[in-house]
């Protein structure tokens, strides 16, 4: 992936109405914090995902690592852009970024609030600086 993968502000602000979107599915009944992802693979397709949460609280999955299983569950490896809506513009978990360095860390993150205003544009390797990966298990 190259390192400044030219996304318009119209893929941008697409890829964030995608996730507030797909935020209508959260499953969040427990923290009542709704999740809403997409992820832009390199052959141009969106995967969104939400929190799914469970009664039995670790058990819960974020919406950024739904969204990464699915694109990785259909082929996709190669991760352009990923954008990540909350009422407040959180910020992805350190499991989050983590989960999404193992396919690579030049990915765009794109945090929004639910009204879909950019708070951050910032990359995994930002998020996730000096990272653990496969180049150490070598
Ligand atoms: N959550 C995410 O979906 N992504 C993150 O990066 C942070 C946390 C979810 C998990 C849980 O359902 C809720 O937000 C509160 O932690």
């Amino acid at each position: 992936m190259p390192d400044s993968f030219p996304l318009t502000d119209a893929q941008a602000h697409d890829l964030v109405a995608r996730a507030i979107d797909a935020r209508q599915w959260s499953y969040s009944p427990y923290s009542h914090y709704a999740v809403g992802a997409a992820l832009l693979t390199l052959s141009g397709k969106i995967y969104d995902g939400v929190n799914v949460e469970n009664a039995a609280y670790p058990d819960t999955i974020c919406a950024e690592r739904v969204a990464a299983v699915k694109a990785v569950s259909e082929g996709e490896r190669e991760f352009v852009a990923l954008a990540v809506v909350t009422e407040n513009a959180g910020m992805p978990c350190g499991s989050c970024r983590q989960f999404l360095a193992e396919f690579g860390v030049e990915t765009i993150v794109f945090i929004a609030d639910a009204k879909g205003e950019i708070a951050k544009r910032t990359t995994v390797k930002e998020l996730l600086p000096y990272s653990f990966g496969a180049v150490q298990l070598k």
